[in-house]
């Protein structure tokens, strides 16, 4: 398939990388497992209408690095694993996420999985019913983790303005939203109790109408999201939203959301620095809802949403601190402490320095 994978595995430190396929279903799929050294492997189920397996696996490799990162700087006893499926018109749910919850259960719990793109609670039902390394979404699970999500994404916010002005001063601050799904929605409820203008961009027109109508904030439409002139710039909906155009459209002074992979590059964020513009590293702001799964699995508790969100807002003020001593972009110095603490655990000298 062109892709040398032991050679890609070995290059990034992964333990095992699992081809799944089922005749009855379908299914084809790559479960990944990056690290298990401090604990067991967390990482959601991504299902995507993948061009070919080659992407997919590549996909695979890259989001459960990314877990172990997360894992790190969210300082949970875990690492990074993923499992990505080849979404197919002909694929039947039901019997594929039975045929993943006897793959994950094979594994004894080296793996635990949840929700992610493309999985939601139907699917995850089940895969629930066939082993315990799958996240509930019901009242057998850890509760509501968009919830936890957008507690952290709120928390981190606050550290970025406190940061910036040395106060949240929430009743002065303008913030646009972008996505108010299960996450923006959330946040914006949030953000609206503490009195802040809240503009939401929503490309779907019911959802948008619905939040609206709910909650006290103004409607902006999609085109213009990232041109607006406000304090934060909260994305909620896709990755790669920070890129060489909106790039320079945007006019705010911090940017702050739940979306995975905000920068389309690691370079994006260095040029967010360059124009000052404040940035907070997604990875650990959005890892409200791994630490609520992995806690849950691990040590049997729904930790507090708030407890959450406190424990993301000090290591924000810890990553936005160092950033400003040595003037660097905060998302590389959080990628330099992520990779640092794998480095220890793994016994290894420091790392090279990030690229
Ligand atoms: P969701 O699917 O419920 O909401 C996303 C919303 O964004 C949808 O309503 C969609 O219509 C809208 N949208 C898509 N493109 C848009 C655009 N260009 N402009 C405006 N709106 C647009 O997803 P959810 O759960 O709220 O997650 C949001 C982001 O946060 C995703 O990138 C997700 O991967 C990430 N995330 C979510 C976590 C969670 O706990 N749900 C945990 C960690 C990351």
């Amino acid at each position: 398939m062109g892709t040398h994978i032991l050679d890609a595995m070995a290059r990034e430190g992964f333990e095992e990388v699992i081809a799944l396929h089922d005749r009855a279903s379908g299914l084809r799929a790559f479960l990944g497992i990056h690290d298990t050294l401090r604990g067991p492997a967390f990482g959601g189920i991504r299902r995507w209408g993948y061009l070919d397996e080659r992407q997919a696996l590549i996909d695979c490799l890259r989001l459960s690095r990314a877990m172990t990162h997360k894992c790190a700087l969210a300082d949970l006893p875990a690492g990074g694993g993923k499992l990505v499926v080849l979404d197919d018109p002909d694929l039947d749910l039901e019997l594929a996420y039975t045929a993943i919850g006897r793959a994950v259960e094979r594994l004894g719990g080296r793996f635990y999985t949840g929700p992610d793109v493309g999985t939601g609670e139907a699917e995850l039902e089940y895969a629930c019913a066939q082993t315990r390394y799958v996240t509930s979404p019901g009242p057998a699970g850890p509760g509501q983790l968009a919830d936890a999500t957008a507690e952290g994404v709120f928390q981190g916010m606050a550290s970025g303005l406190r940061h910036l002005d040395g106060e949240e001063d929430w009743e002065r601050r303008t913030v646009v939203i972008q996505g108010l799904g299960e996450v923006g929605a959330r946040l914006a409820k949030r953000l609206t109790q503490r009195g802040a203008r809240v503009f939401g961009a929503e490309i779907d027109p019911d959802r948008a109408a619905e939040v609206a109508s709910e909650l006290n904030i103004e409607l902006v439409d999609p085109a213009t999201e990232t041109s607006l002139p406000c304090d934060v710039f909260a994305p909620c909906a896709m990755g790669g939203i920070v890129h060489d155009v909106t790039l320079e459209r945007l006019r705010c002074r911090l940017v702050a959301g739940a979306a995975n992979n905000v920068l389309a590059r690691a370079l994006h964020g260095d040029r967010l620095h360059e124009r000052q513009i404040l940035y907070a590293p997604d990875f650990l702001l959005n890892s409200g809802a791994l630490i609520r799964g992995a806690l849950f699995h691990l040590e049997g508790r729904r930790e507090p949403v708030d407890k959450i969100g406190e424990r993301i807002g000090r290591a924000m003020d810890t990553i936005f601190a160092r950033a400003a001593e040595e003037d660097l972009p905060p998302a590389r110095v959080a990628i330099r402490e992520a990779e640092d603490r794998i480095s220890r655990w793994r016994g290894e000298g420091r790392p090279e320095a990030v690229r």
